[in-house]
């Protein structure tokens, strides 16, 4: 039998989990031959309400579930951890943005960063998708020196998927027909999503839709709807937060396949000017458990321009959060 893959996941007992953790033991992320052993981690007052999620994944009786712990003290949660999912953060309301968020939010990774930092394992795979994820992934990478910074990432998977579902359903296409997208920056609307080198059904997308529904429909379409869904549903999203993650971490570990990419929030190199350090959304290919920002993409000036504006408010946010920047 393989070792199990030790998981843990923060915020356990809150709505993302409710959706991620199931798949987790279906092998949604892993497969159906890969035990997992779950570390999940909560507020102390939530504890009580986590054994009840307990119960639950005890009563699917899963086969690749190996294990389960609860914990409120993150160097315990995270020991040992090859894959963590900081999920664990007050999501926004209506009317908010999410760098409205990163009071409330920000101390949590640093303490989770630190944490890391003690128990993980050295090759530990975190993604962070506790809003704001590009400054709290900053934030928890700074924090855990002693681990790569590119073993940290946040999740702009919810806006690439996005942006593929819109664009299939405006070409009358299958998700899987469309390639090439990207989404560059903060997972925040000032993110971009980009379409110049998506293809559908081998033709660019570009010619599908038109550039003025691109620019003037698609754009703020993608970067609003986690603010449309909190306005009709009522709450941020989850099951899709999830699948996200979970699609995220899955091709971070199994890899992508040839000639894809997708987009993925990681510590800037300066590739495409962007600032060294800052954790920013690139398309990437991902191979053997390591990320590649995709090179010397040609980007016109309106491409530019937007990377730009989505560099500048994340300038901005590191610089509200430099006191919890070890
Ligand atoms: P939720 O309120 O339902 O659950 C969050 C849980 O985190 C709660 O149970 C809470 O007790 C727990 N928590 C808070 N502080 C913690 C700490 N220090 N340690 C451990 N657990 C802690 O929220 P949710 O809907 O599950 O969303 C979680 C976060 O994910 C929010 O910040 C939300 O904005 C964000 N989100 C991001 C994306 C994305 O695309 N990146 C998508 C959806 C939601
Ligand atoms: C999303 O994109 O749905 C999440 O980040 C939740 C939010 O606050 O929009």
């Amino acid at each position: 039998m393989r070792t199990p893959v030790r998981i843990a996941v923060s915020g356990a007992a809150g709505q993302i989990s409710y959706s991620l953790l199931f798949r987790l033991i279906a092998g949604d992320l892993l497969g159906h031959a890969q035990p997992i052993t779950l570390s999940l981690l909560e507020v102390p007052a939530l504890l009580g309400a986590l054994d009840g999620v307990v119960m639950e994944l005890a009563d699917c009786a899963a086969p690749l579930l190996h294990g389960v712990s609860c914990h409120s003290d993150p160097v315990a949660a995270f020991a040992g951890a090859d894959v963590v999912f900081l999920v664990g953060a007050r999501p926004r309301g209506a009317g908010m943005e999410r760098r409205d968020l990163l009071e409330v939010n920000a101390e949590i990774f640093s303490v989770q960063g630190r944490a890391l930092n003690e128990s993980a394992h050295r090759d530990v795979k975190v993604l962070v998708v506790g809003n704001p994820v590009n400054t709290n992934a900053l934030i928890a990478l700074s924090n855990a020196p002693d681990l790569p910074p590119e073993n940290f990432a946040a999740m702009t998977r919810l806006d690439h998927n996005r942006a593929v579902s819109l664009l299939a359903s405006r070409t009358g296409h299958n998700p899987s027909d469309v390639e090439g997208v990207i989404v560059w920056g903060n997972h925040s609307t000032t993110q971009f999503p980009d379409i110049h080198h998506a293809r559908v059904g081998g033709r660019p997308v570009i010619d599908w839709v038109g550039r003025d529904w691109y620019e003037q429909t698609f754009i703020t379409t993608v970067q609003n709807r986690g603010a449309e869904v909190i306005r009709v549903r009522g709450k941020s999203s989850a099951a899709s937060g999830a699948n996200a993650a979970l699609e995220h971490m899955r091709d971070w570990v199994l890899g992508t396949p040839e000639g894809c990419w997708v987009s993925m929030a990681v510590r800037s190199d300066g590739s495409y000017g962007v600032e060294p350090g800052l954790v920013f959304s690139f398309p990437v290919t991902l191979c053997e458990g390591t990320w590649r920002i995709v090179p010397n993409l040609p980007l016109d000036d309106f491409s530019r321009a937007r990377i730009r504006a989505s560099e500048a408010e994340l300038i901005l946010e590191r610089d509200m959060v430099r006191h919890l920047m070890a």
